[in-house]
C-alpha cells in the first residue's frame, strides 16, 4: 500500500484551515474535488449480492492518501461493476483478504467483521428478520437475531465470523453441531454458559421448540387432525 504526498498536503491544509476557522469562527472551507487527482466523485455503490454497500474515492485518496495503485488494477478494475460479475464477491472472500478484506482486516484499516454498518450503508438489506429454524441434527431450534441484536444488544460481530458464518446452515454442515459442542463453549455455548447467558443444559425448550413447534411456524397442519403419523 502507498500513501501519496497529496494526503499529507491534505494534513497541512486541514491544519492550515482549522486555524483560519479558529481566526474566523464559523466559515466552512472545503478543499475542491479533482476527479483527476482523486478518481470519481461519486461514491461507487454495489447492489449485489446484496443492496447498498458504498465505496468512496474520496475517502481513500483525498482523505487516506492511498495512491491510485494500491487498489488499481490488482485488488480492483477501474471499471464499475467488474468486482460484482466475478461471482464470489462476498463477506467470505473479504475476511480472506480479498477486495476490500486487503485492506480492512482490522490492521490497515478497521476489521470487515466490525462495524458492518460503515460499509453497508442499507444495513436493513443484510439485517434477517424473520426467525432461523435449525433441523440438524434435531427438528427444530429456533434462533432470534431480534431477540439477540435489538433486545439483548449484541454487535453482529459478536457472532459473525468467528462463531458463526452468515450462512443458514453453515453450522449444521460441520459434523460437531451437537449439545457436547455446545456444553464445550462453542456455538450457542460460547454464551449460553450460566455466565453470559442461560446454561444450555438448563431450559431446553426455549431453544428446541421441537417438531410440533416446527410445523406450527410452518403452517402445517397439526399431526392429530390426521390421527398422528
Ligand atoms: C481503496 C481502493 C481504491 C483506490 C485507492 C482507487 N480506487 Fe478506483 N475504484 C475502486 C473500486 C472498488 C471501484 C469499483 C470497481 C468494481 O466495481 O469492480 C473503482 C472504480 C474506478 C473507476 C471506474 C468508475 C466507473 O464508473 O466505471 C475509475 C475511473 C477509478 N476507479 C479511478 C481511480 C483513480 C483515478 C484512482 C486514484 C486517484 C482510484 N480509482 C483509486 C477502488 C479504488
Ligand atoms: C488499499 C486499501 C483499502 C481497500 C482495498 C479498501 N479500503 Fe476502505 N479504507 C482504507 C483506509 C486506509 C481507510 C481509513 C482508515 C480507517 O477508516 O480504518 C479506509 C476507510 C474506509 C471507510 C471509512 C470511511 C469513514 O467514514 O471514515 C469505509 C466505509 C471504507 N473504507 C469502505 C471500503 C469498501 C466498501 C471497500 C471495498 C469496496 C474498501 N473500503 C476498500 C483502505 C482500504
Ligand atoms: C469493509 C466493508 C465491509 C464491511 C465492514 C462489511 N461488509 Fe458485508 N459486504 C461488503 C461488500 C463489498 C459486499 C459485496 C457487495 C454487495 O453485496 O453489495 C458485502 C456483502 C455482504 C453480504 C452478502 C454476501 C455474503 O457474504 O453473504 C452480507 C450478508 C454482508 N455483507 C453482511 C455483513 C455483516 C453482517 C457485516 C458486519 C459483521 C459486514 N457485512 C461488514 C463490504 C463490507
Ligand atoms: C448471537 C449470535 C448472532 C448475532 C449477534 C448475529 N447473528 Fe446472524 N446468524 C446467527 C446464527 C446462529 C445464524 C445461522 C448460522 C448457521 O446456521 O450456521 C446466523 C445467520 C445469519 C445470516 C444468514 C441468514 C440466512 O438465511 O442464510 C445473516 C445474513 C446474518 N446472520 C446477519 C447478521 C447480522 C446483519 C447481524 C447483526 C445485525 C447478525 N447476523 C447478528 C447468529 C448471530
Ligand atoms: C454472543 C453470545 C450469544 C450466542 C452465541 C447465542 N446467544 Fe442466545 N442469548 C444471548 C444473550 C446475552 C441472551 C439474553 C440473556 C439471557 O436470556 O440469558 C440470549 C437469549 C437467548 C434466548 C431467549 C431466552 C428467553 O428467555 O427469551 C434464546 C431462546 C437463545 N438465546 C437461543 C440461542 C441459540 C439457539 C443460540 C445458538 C444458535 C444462541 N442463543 C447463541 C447470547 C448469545
Ligand atoms: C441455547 C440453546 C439450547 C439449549 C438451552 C439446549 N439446546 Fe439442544 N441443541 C441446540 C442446538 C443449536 C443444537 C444443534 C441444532 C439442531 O440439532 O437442530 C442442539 C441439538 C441437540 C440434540 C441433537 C445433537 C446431540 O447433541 O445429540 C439433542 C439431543 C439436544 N440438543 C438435546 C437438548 C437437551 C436435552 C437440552 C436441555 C438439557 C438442550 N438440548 C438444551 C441448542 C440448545
Amino acid at each position: 500500500m502507498k500513501f501519496n504526498h497529496k494526503g499529507f498536503t491534505g494534513i497541512v491544509n486541514v491544519l492550515a484551515l482549522s486555524g483560519v476557522l479558529l481566526c474566523f469562527g464559523s466559515q466552512a472551507i472545503a478543499e475542491e474535488y479533482d476527479e483527476d487527482t482523486y478518481g470519481p466523485e461519486a461514491p461507487i455503490v454495489f447492489d449485489k449480492p446484496v443492496k447498498g454497500v458504498d465505496f468512496s474515492h474520496k475517502v481513500h485518496t483525498m482523505d487516506a492518501g492511498l495512491e491510485c495503485d494500491s487498489c488499481h488494477d490488482e485488488i480492483f478494475q477501474m471499471e464499475a461493476g467488474a468486482a460484482e460479475s466475478a461471482g464470489d464477491y462476498n463477506m467470505k472472500s473479504l475476511y480472506e483478504a480479498k477486495y476490500c478484506g486487503a485492506c480492512h482486516d482490522g490492521d490497515t484499516a478497521f476489521a470487515s467483521n466490525t462495524q458492518c454498518a460503515s460499509c453497508h450503508k442499507d444495513v436493513a438489506a443484510i439485517e434477517p428478520h424473520g426467525d432461523i429454524i435449525q433441523t440438524k441434527p434435531v427438528k427444530a431450534v429456533v434462533f432470534s437475531h431480534k431477540r439477540h441484536t435489538e433486545e439483548a444488544g449484541l454487535d453482529c460481530g459478536s457472532c459473525h465470523d468467528e462463531i458463526y458464518q452468515m450462512q443458514n446452515g453453515a453450522a449444521a454442515a460441520n459434523g460437531d453441531y451437537t449439545m457436547q459442542s455446545l456444553y464445550e463453549g462453542k456455538y450457542c455455548g460460547a454464551c449460553h454458559d450460566g455466565d453470559t447467558a442461560f446454561a444450555s443444559n438448563t431450559r431446553c425448550t426455549v431453544c428446541h421448540i421441537g417438531v410440533k413447534g416446527f410445523d406450527r411456524l410452518h403452517g402445517e397442519p397439526k399431526t392429530d387432525a390426521h390421527g398422528g403419523h
